[in-house]
């Protein structure tokens, strides 16, 4: 929590198209809660390669103080070199692990002017609402060993760790189930929570079915809950994807599904994102999206998945459902009277986006 009464959310911009989306996210953030005490700090290759870590002990401790951080991306070609440790995707695990963040909240919303750009059909995607808990801090991304070895044959070996816990299980679980308990969704096929794994052929998958099955039992039967393997999972979200309320899944799974999640709604600029830990802790907010290099310096990202972020700050971490609120509108009215940047097929730039934003908050 902050030292001062003042809410503070600290802005990492990060690399690639990072800063242009983020600047776009603070100027909203200027309107809509003047109030709130924002600083931004250096994280990802920009910090690598003035303080020659991704991540230092200092921005780390900035962000543990903070009431919220909100990053835009990190990571680029010029750093895929780097040894694994310095790279900008290191920091950002490392952010996610330090945080404790063990619960990332990825919602896949069409807004109704973006139904016919989804990469699907539009009456598959009309009115789809969705909403993916991720497993953050655990799993193929973390697990011990994970190493590339010489074998004596001159042959290399690769080896990541699967691993899961029942409390890490439990945990992300029960975020999933409030959730959906706080959204009901009558004749939905799948209403409650979908847990995705695969217990078929890992036994991460068959720990994750008996947890998920367990707390279920004890805690959240009023939820329905259904179980799908995650290939199968992925199939039935452009099958049916509106049969879908909450998907579960850990960590790599969850990464997956939600950038196939994220072209149902038009584009993956759209996408927001909140990573929770238990109360108290601060909360870190992304873009799905990457850096993406190919675009970044251009002026042509869409700053949308930002600004949404930033709405989930609002009403995930800052308690201000007036202004998350007030955000989320905006965007839909914007949408609705046709401003696009280039990935939904408009001209707009970053800028002119989010000023058609700013003019309807
Ligand atoms: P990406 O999301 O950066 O880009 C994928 C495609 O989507 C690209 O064509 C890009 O131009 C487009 N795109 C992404 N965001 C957009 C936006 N806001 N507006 C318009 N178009 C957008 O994924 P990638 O190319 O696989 O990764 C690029 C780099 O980003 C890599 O170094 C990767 O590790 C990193 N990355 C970082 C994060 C993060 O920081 N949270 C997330 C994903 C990828
Ligand atoms: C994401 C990204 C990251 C992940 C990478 C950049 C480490 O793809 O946030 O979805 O795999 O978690
Ligand atoms: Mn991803």
């Amino acid at each position: 929590m902050a030292a001062s009464n003042a809410q503070s959310l600290l802005l990492l911009p990060g690399d690639g198209i990072g800063p242009e989306v983020t600047s776009e996210a603070r100027r909203i953030a200027e309107a809509v809660a003047p109030d709130i005490k924002m600083e931004e700090a250096p994280f990802g290759g920009i910090s690598y390669d003035k303080f020659g870590e991704p991540l230092t002990a200092e921005v780390l401790a900035r962000a543990k103080k903070a009431d919220a951080v909100l990053m835009g991306a990190v990571g680029g070609p010029q750093w895929d070199k780097a040894p694994r440790a310095k790279r900008p995707e290191a920091a950002l695990l490392a952010m996610r692990k330090e945080l404790d963040v063990y619960a990332n909240i990825r919602p896949a919303y069409c807004f109704a002017a973006l139904a016919p750009y989804s990469a699907l059909k539009q009456h598959l995607v009309d009115g789809l609402d969705i909403v993916i808990v991720r497993e953050l801090t655990s799993g193929v991304y973390f697990g011990q060993p994970k190493e590339i070895t010489d074998l004596s044959n001159g042959e290399r070996r690769a080896v990541d760790t699967q691993s899961y816990t029942t409390s890490e299980i439990r945990r992300v679980a029960r975020v999933a189930f409030e959730l959906a308990r706080g959204r009901k969704r009558p004749g939905v096929r799948f209403a409650g929570v979908l847990s995705c794994e695969k217990s078929n052929v890992m036994e991460t998958g068959v720990l994750w079915r008996e947890e998920v099955a367990k707390l279920h039992g004890e805690d959240y039967e009023d939820v329905q809950l259904d179980h799908m393997l995650a290939d199968a999972a992925a199939m039935h979200l452009v099958k049916a994807p509106k049969d879908i309320n909450v998907i579960l899944a850990d960590n790599l799974f969850g990464d997956i599904l939600s950038d196939e999640a994220a072209m149902l709604t038009g584009s993956i600029g759209m996408l927001p994102s909140a990573s929770l830990g238990d109360p108290g802790g601060p909360g870190l907010y992304e873009p799905v999206h990457g850096s993406a290099p190919d675009i970044a310096g251009k002026g042509l990202a869409n700053p949308c998945a930002a600004i949404l972020s930033l709405e989930m700050v609002m009403r995930w971490s800052l308690k201000r459902p007036e202004a998350a609120d007030r955000i989320w509108k905006a965007v839909d009215q914007a949408l609705a009277a046709g401003a696009r940047t280039a990935d939904l097929g408009g001209k707009l730039t970053t800028r002119e986006m989010s000023e058609q934003i700013l003019k309807r908050l």
